[in-house]
């Protein structure tokens, strides 16, 4: 039999030698990495590695310094800013904050993940009068908290919040989500939780998952592959039941 293709269309992002300066601080550095569709990628490093400022290069909220950002196969730097909105409407990102607006109703916190599509006067028409309440009915029932949809947010715990701003991701339909420490202000039980939501999500509609943890147990539960960062290097790149204690212990410099 002949040798298969190499199959390269289903690189959902790739790192091309990327540094990202800040002033004089390279907070990335010359960094290489290739994510391919329906991965579930954790990125762990000390504070201060660069793992923000590499989801920011992912979703093109940053531009590198030198290098070149390639996502769903499209380099960003020579994109349009319309060619880079499509490919940012592609992508769905979520905080450790959850950046969702306290005082309005979940079903509108929801409803935001349709802004990149809808019009301007739409959104402001639904904010008033929501619109599509069926698919934020269902990204809400997908999340585990249907019956929120009518609750103002700010009345939600920490771990609701959390489950909110992936439903208004759902709504986006991304192929790929992208979390900046989602867990880090919830309890380990609730952590679990959230981790555990965005694996099925992933598994369940195959989509690319890449977050950044604090939590390298939960990496390891929850992904197949860990990215080491420090001082804005990767120091490994490997399956998620190859990374021992060895690799933890020189990622963080732990010498006792
Ligand atoms: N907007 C900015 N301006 C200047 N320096 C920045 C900026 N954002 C990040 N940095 C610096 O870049 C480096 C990498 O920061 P980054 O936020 O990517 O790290 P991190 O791995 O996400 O850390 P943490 O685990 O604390 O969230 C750090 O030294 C940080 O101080
Ligand atoms: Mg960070």
């Amino acid at each position: 039999m002949p040798d298969l293709p190499l199959e390269t269309s289903n690189i959902i992002f790739e790192l091309r030698n990327v540094t990202h300066q800040f002033g004089s601080l390279a907070a990335v550095r010359d960094v290489t990495l290739q994510i391919r569709a329906g991965e579930r990628v954790a990125l762990v490093g000390p504070s201060g590695a660069g793992k923000s400022t590499l989801i920011s290069l992912l979703n093109g909220t940053l531009s590198p310094s030198q290098g070149e950002v390639w996502v769903l196969g499209q380099h960003l730097a020579r994109l349009s800013p319309r060619g880079l909105r499509h490919v940012q409407r592609q992508i769905g990102t979520i905080y450790q904050q959850f950046h969702l607006v306290n005082n309005l109703r979940v079903i509108h916190n929801v409803n935001a993940g349709h802004l990149g599509r809808w019009t301007f006067l739409k959104g402001v028409i639904s904010l008033a009068w929501p619109l599509d309440v069926d698919t934020a009915a269902k990204a809400l029932a997908q999340v585990g908290i249907p019956e929120k949809i009518y609750e103002r947010t700010d009345r939600l715990s920490g771990g609701q919040q959390q489950r909110v701003a992936i439903a208004r991701v759902l709504v986006q339909q991304p192929q790929a989500i992208l979390a900046d420490e989602p867990v880090s202000s919830l309890d380990p039980e609730r952590s679990r939780e959230i981790m555990s939501l965005l694996r099925d999500l992933s598994q369940t509609t195959g989509k690319t998952l890449v977050v950044s943890l604090h939590d390298i147990d939960l990496a390891r539960s929850h992904c197949d592959r860990i990215v080491g960062l420090r001082e804005g290097q990767v120091v490994f790149d490997r399956p998620a039941d190859e990374v021992n204690e060895t690799f933890i212990r020189a990622l963080y410099k732990i010498t006792a």
